[in-house]
């Protein structure tokens, strides 16, 4: 089997993982889906919510230099006309003559860039689309119409009356913190440096969204736009230390090192907003992919906004410099999903951090049918509940059980057996390595949070 074959199946593995277990499934599926939506299921949300919690905690409660924020997705359209989104936040389209397929001109390079030769016998589902016409050819440049150029800002009509007041969703979730930058230094004892985070969902009308959760219409960002004196040694200082800070934070949560890497952008690849900009990528079964970047943007979008600073220990005014770090949380959900994704032997595995899995304890009865160990079980249940997100599983065997915990990552199973009636231990059973050791229940809260503070 060919590495690209091997590569497609694994996402297709999980795409079908994602919908069976509930972290994500297609959009509006009764009606035939969406393209470029998905909606996140009991799992994913609890995934995605955990991606959140974690980023959150390190942007912001973690330092005395960073607030937060929650702004609103939609802004005056002029925020748009300012930031330069109306005129530049555009990608090249290019449409097949025959087939009417339409393409990222960019996209379209890459592909046929890296795509080895006799591809066309594995028919790569994440790119198929993408080499074939539907004549069962290649696809060649010489098919493809001149590029033209589409903007990517999801237009919306508001109030009842017409003409209907035009705005945007808005495509990048960083300018509701740039419009609110003077309400910020107001209300509250913020001095440079210093950051803003926020999470929010952003909207973008992609040419080709695909892969999976990959690249959609509607997506979440987390960002931090950090402001500092306008000085290039400050600019660069600043830009190390964040890409430090968050590789840093993949790796904690277990992305593994050699699937993570820096590409620095050309100046050709530029965002209108950037001066300086290197992506993180993730080495995905479709090729190394952007899921966040760190971008100097430098004076951009504060002088465009008319907003400076006055700086009280220098005494003077001047426009701040913005670094920022801008991810995506479903890239890095569906990433963080990829990396943990094992297959052993007779079960599927997903090693996620503890501190992202969905369930980080599953509860279960030896026997459902021995009232004595089921209510014992409960009562474990419910002292757990309440501190850590847990599930209760009394289908089947012991064994189906673990396998089915397994597959969605929960870290730890605990079984309720006829030796915790007589000496209130339970056995707890670790997720990577499969080992079983007896815990006193009353020392069980200690014994995950413990586990989870790692
Ligand atoms: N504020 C800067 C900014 O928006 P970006 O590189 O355009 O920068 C940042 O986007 C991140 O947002 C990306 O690295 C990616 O994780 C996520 N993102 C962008 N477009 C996306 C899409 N169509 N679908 C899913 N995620 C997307």
């Amino acid at each position: 089997m060919t590495d690209l074959k091997v590569k497609s199946d694994l996402m297709e593995k999980i795409v079908s993982l994602c919908k069976r277990r509930g972290f994500i499934y297609p959009g509006s599926e009764i009606y035939g889906g969406i393209q470029g939506f998905y909606d996140y299921g009991p799992l994913g949300v609890e995934l995605k919510n955990n991606i959140k919690k974690e980023w959150w905690k390190s942007m912001v409660y973690d330092r005395e230099d960073v607030v937060g924020i929650d702004t609103a997705i939609i802004m005056n359209p002029v925020v748009w006309e300012k930031s330069g989104h109306l005129e530049s936040f555009t990608d090249p389209l290019v449409e097949c003559k025959a087939c009417h397929k339409r393409f990222r001109k960019d996209e379209f390079e890459e592909f046929f860039k890296h795509v080895p030769k006799g591809v066309g016998a594995v028919a790569p589902k994440f790119g198929a689309e993408m080499f074939f016409c539907s004549d069962g050819k290649k696809h060649k440049f010489e098919d493809l119409t001149e590029p033209r150029v589409f903007n990517l800002l999801t237009e919306v009509y508001l109030g009842v009356t017409e003409p209907k007041e035009k705005a945007y969703l808005r495509g990048e979730v960083t300018q509701g913190v740039f419009v609110n930058f003077k309400n910020i230094l107001n209300s509250t004892s913020v001095k440079i440096p210093f950051g803003v985070a926020q999470i929010g969902k952003a909207f973008r009308n992609e040419i080709t969204p695909g892969k999976f959760t990959y690249r959609t219409r509607e997506f979440e960002q987390m960002e931090l736009e950090f402001f500092i004196k306008p000085e290039d040694k400050e600019a660069k200082k600043w830009f190390e230390y964040w890409k430090k800070q968050r590789l840093d934070w993949y790796l904690n949560l277990g992305m593994k090192k050699e699937n993570l890497r820096f590409r620095e952008h050309g100046p050709d690849e530029l965002a209108h907003y950037c001066r300086v900009a290197e992506d993180v990528e993730y080495k995905a079964p479709f090729g190394w992919s952007e899921f966040e970047g760190i971008h100097d943007r430098g004076d951009w979008d504060l002088s465009r906004h008319n907003l400076k600073y006055q700086d009280e220990e220098e005494k003077k005014e001047y426009t701040p410099w913005v670094i920022e770090t801008s991810g995506g949380v479903d890239r890095t959900a569906l990433f963080f999903l990829i990396n943990a994704f094992h297959e052993e032997k007779d079960r599927v595995v997903l090693k996620l951090a503890p501190k992202l899995a969905p369930y980080k304890v599953a509860v279960f009865p030896l026997l459902a049918n021995k009232p004595e160990l089921v209510k014992k079980a409960r009562l474990v249940f419910d002292k757990l509940r309440p501190v850590f997100r847990t599930a209760w599983d009394d289908r089947g065997n012991i064994g189906k059980r673990y396998y089915a915990q397994d597959e969605i990552g929960t870290p730890w199973c605990v079984t309720i057996d006829f030796q915790t009636l007589e000496d209130k231990t339970v056995t707890i059973r670790d997720r990577d390595t499969t080992k079983q050791k007896r815990v006193k229940v009353d020392k069980l809260i200690k014994w995950f949070q413990n586990g989870l503070s790692k």
